[in-house]
């Protein structure tokens, strides 16, 4: 039997965001800039440029107004992620027109991450979208804890789509399924997705995966037969929340990309370009570069 795959797929760079925001060591702001730049060359075409978030809870995202003036640009679609009204006015004061909302399905991953309950996060987050797509900016929805909670354990997938529907009933322009602690399954993968994809045929559907026990890619295989073809990645496997024990790195975007394009499905992206976007990074990380992919193809580690 043939797999059924597309002729293209959309990488969603988000490794100056979730992949940095883990690092305990602050990463220089120029750097952050250069790894920008380098990550654009390299061809990525969506990427998560950092976050307006509380400081105190997120150090390494304390210079984001100053990340976001320097590197908007306007051949990317540029996120900024933002959680609450005061991150609202700050994407207000810059000229950025894509935001990440984001929340997890589970209440004591919420508690831990934003301070809210589910129930309560939600109901300042729609007010916000309203407003956002009152002034026409794209809308991206983050998801977290949609298969397993570090906490909960496993979550109802019916509790993940129920929260997928009140962010398409507020307006989103996209819902990132993420598994946050890289704990599911690629039957539970293929199971979520291809329900989302019947339920949300008109919303941009975007997996997310932590690479945690090493199934992110077969997840990204599940996803792709399930008809999704947006994926979150990191450059270098970077990343991972820092209120979510067990979220390690995140998908290292240079994997991703490998095996698309021996899959004959266009990212768009140089592989040796993300390489030397890898090496502006690499000398700030706290810790070592361990894709497949980097291993294999520089001297570095
Ligand atoms: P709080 O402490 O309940 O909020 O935190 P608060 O309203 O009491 O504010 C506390 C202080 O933060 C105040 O400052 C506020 O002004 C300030 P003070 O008066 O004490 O000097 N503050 C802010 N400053 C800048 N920007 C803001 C902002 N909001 C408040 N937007 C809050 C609540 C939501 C702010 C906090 O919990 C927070 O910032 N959480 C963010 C946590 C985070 O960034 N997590 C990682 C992103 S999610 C993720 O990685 C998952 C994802 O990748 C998908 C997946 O893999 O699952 C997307
Ligand atoms: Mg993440």
């Amino acid at each position: 039997m043939m797999l059924t795959l597309p002729k293209k797929a959309t990488i969603i760079e988000v490794g100056p965001r979730d992949g940095l925001q883990n690092e305990k060591l602050f990463v220089p702001t120029e750097i952050k800039k250069q790894f920008i730049a380098s990550l654009r060359g390299a061809g990525i075409k969506e990427m998560e440029l950092t976050s307006f978030v509380s400081p105190q809870w997120v150090p390494q995202m304390a210079d984001a107004a100053e990340v976001v003036f320097e590197c908007l640009d306007s051949l990317t679609r540029n996120f900024v992620l933002a959680p609450n009204q005061k991150g609202i006015n700050r994407v207000y004061m810059t000229n950025c027109n894509a935001v990440a909302v984001f929340i997890g399905v589970s209440d004591s991953f919420n508690q831990r991450n934003i301070n809210k309950t589910t129930q309560q996060g939600m109901a300042e987050l729609i007010p916000l979208i309203q407003e956002l797509k009152e002034k026409h900016y794209f809308v991206r929805a983050c998801i977290s804890t949609a298969f397993y909670c570090p906490f909960e354990g496993k979550i109802d997938p019916s509790h993940t789509i129920k929260l997928c529907h009140e962010f398409v009933e507020a307006g989103v322009d996209e819902l990132s399924v993420a598994d946050t602690i890289g704990m599911a399954a690629p039957n539970e993968v293929y199971s979520l997705f291809s329900q989302l994809k019947t339920t949300f045929g008109n919303i941009l559907l975007t997996a997310h995966f932590h690479d945690t026990r090493k199934l992110a890619l077969s997840n990204i295989l599940a996803a792709l037969q399930a008809g999704i073809d947006r994926f979150d990645t990191s450059a270098g496997g970077l990343g991972g929340c820092p209120f979510a024990p067990g979220a390690a790195g995140n998908v290292a975007t240079e994997d991703v990309v490998y095996m698309l394009e021996r899959m004959d499905i266009n990212t768009g992206i140089d592989l040796n370009k993300l390489l030397e976007a890898i090496e502006i990074i690499r000398p700030h990380l706290s810790r070592p570069i361990e894709s497949t992919y980097f291993r294999l193809n520089t001297f570095a580690n």
